[in-house]
C-alpha cells in the first residue's frame, strides 16, 4: 500500500470544467482583472463572510498588501508567532516594521499570554497565524487588541474553510489575508492569494494599490504596484470553491478518525487537543512523536510520505540572528519542542480508510505495540 502525502494528481483528475472556462477566457482575451477575478472575490467574500475582497498574485503578497493597508512601516512593533512558514515575518520584514515573536502553545498556535507579554509602546499590530488550519483563540486575541488599541491582521493563509464558532478565519481583525497556493484548502493551480476586510477605506486604498494605483486606464492617484491574481487561476479557485465544503468535511473525518486511534498510542504520540465548536481545515494534521526522526525513516520505508513542519522553528534560523542582535527575545521552549518531535501525516481528502489503518498498524509495529 501507499499513502501519498501530495494530492494535486487526483484534485486535478479532470480538469474538464476548468477547460471549458479558460477556453471562454481565452476567446474574450480578458487576460488582467476582468470578469472572472470579480467573480471570485465577491465569491471568496461571500463564502469567508467577510465585505469585501481582493485578489492577489499570492499570500506573502497578500500579507504585505494588509500590512501596507495599515500603514504599518520602520519603527512599528508586529507581534507574531515563531512557528509559522517564512512568509508571515518576511512580511513584517518587507514593510520594513519590526517582528516580536511568541511561542506557540500546546496547539501549535501564538500563545496568547505570551501576546501580552510582548505589547510595547511601539506595537502597532498583532499577526495571529492560524497555523495547520487549526486557529488561536481569536475570541480573546481581538480583546487584547481593543484594549491595548492595537490592529489586528490575519494570517489565514491556511484557514480557508475553517470556523470559530460559526466564524471563518479572517472575520476578525481588521484586515486579513489568505493564500491559494497549491496545497492549501482552496488551491488555484499555483500561486494566488486574498484579503479580505469589512473596512470600505482599506479596501478602496487596496483596489487601487494592487493595480498600480490606478483609477483608470490614463490616471493614478497614488503609487502602487502589480500585485493582481491572473483570470486563468481565478476560474480555478472559483472551481474550487464549488467543492471546498466537501473537502473540509472529509478532511475532519479522516482527522476524527486519527484522534480516536491515536488514543492506542498516547505513550509515544500527543495529539494537540481540538477547541468544541471549531472547525479545523487540516491543512496539516500534525503530532509530536517519541523517536520522530526514526519514525519517519520507518514509515517513509511502508512507503508512507509524512511531513515535518518544520524542523527549525524561525527562531533556529540564521536569518533570525539579524534580532537577536537588537533584542532578547527570550525562550521558545514549546516551538522548540515541536521542531524536535513533530511530524505531519496524511490526512487529505483522497486518503480511505485503509491507508489510515494501515498508517496506524505501522505507527504500532515501530513502537513495538
Ligand atoms: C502561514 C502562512 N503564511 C503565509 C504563507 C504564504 O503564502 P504564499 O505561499 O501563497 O505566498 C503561507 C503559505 O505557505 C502560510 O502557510
Amino acid at each position: 500500500m501507499k499513502i501519498n502525502y501530495n494530492y494535486l494528481q487526483q484534485e486535478f483528475a479532470k480538469p474538464n470544467e476548468i477547460i471549458k472556462e479558460w477556453k471562454k477566457l481565452i476567446k474574450s482575451s480578458d487576460f488582467t482583472l476582468g470578469k472572472y477575478v470579480s467573480k471570485f472575490e465577491n465569491s471568496f467574500s461571500k463564502f469567508i463572510g467577510s465585505k469585501y475582497c481582493i485578489s492577489t498574485n499570492n499570500g506573502t503578497d497578500a500579507l504585505i498588501l494588509c500590512l501596507k493597508a495599515l500603514n504599518v512601516g520602520p519603527g512599528d512593533e508586529v507581534i507574531t508567532v515563531v512557528n509559522t512558514f517564512y512568509a508571515t515575518v518576511g512580511a513584517i520584514e518587507a514593510v520594513g516594521a519590526t517582528p516580536v515573536f511568541c511561542d506557540c502553545d500546546e496547539r501549535y498556535q501564538i500563545d496568547i499570554n505570551d501576546i501580552k507579554k510582548k505589547i510595547t509602546k511601539n506595537t502597532k499590530a498583532i499577526m495571529p497565524v492560524h497555523w495547520g488550519g487549526a486557529s488561536p483563540n481569536m475570541y480573546e486575541i481581538m480583546k487584547i487588541a481593543k484594549i491595548n488599541n492595537l490592529k489586528v491582521i490575519e494570517d489565514a493563509c491556511m484557514g480557508i474553510g475553517g470556523s470559530l464558532r460559526g466564524k471563518s478565519p479572517g472575520t476578525f481583525g481588521d484586515i486579513s489575508a489568505f493564500s491559494l497556493h497549491p496545497l492549501k484548502s482552496l488551491n488555484a493551480m499555483g500561486d494566488g492569494g486574498a484579503v479580505v476586510t469589512n473596512n470600505k477605506k482599506l479596501y478602496d486604498w487596496l483596489l487601487k494599490y494592487r493595480n498600480h494605483g490606478m483609477i483608470n486606464r490614463d490616471t493614478i492617484e497614488i503609487w502602487g504596484e502589480n500585485k493582481r491574481m491572473q483570470p486563468l487561476q481565478c476560474i480555478v479557485a472559483l472551481w474550487g470553491l464549488k467543492k471546498i465544503k466537501n473537502v473540509i468535511k472529509k478532511r475532519n473525518i479522516n482527522a476524527k478518525y486519527y484522534d480516536k486511534r491515536l488514543i492506542e498510542l498516547k505513550k509515544f504520540i500527543k495529539v494537540p487537543s481540538r477547541i468544541k465548536g471549531f472547525t479545523e481545515t487540516f491543512a496539516l494534521y500534525m503530532i509530536l512523536c517519541k523517536n520522530r526522526d526514526k519514525l519517519k525513516t520507518f514509515l517513509e520505508k511502508k512507503n508512507i510520505e509524512v511531513k515535518i513542519h518544520y524542523p527549525k522553528g524561525l527562531n533556529q534560523q540564521p536569518a533570525f540572528k539579524k534580532f537577536n542582535k537588537k533584542r532578547n527575545y527570550g525562550k521558545f521552549e514549546i516551538s522548540d519542542n515541536q521542531a524536535r518531535t513533530l511530524l505531519t501525516i496524511p490526512v487529505h481528502q483522497f486518503i480511505n480508510r485503509k491507508q489510515q489503518d494501515y498508517l496506524i498498524k505501522n505507527l504500532k509495529n515501530f513502537y513495538k505495540i
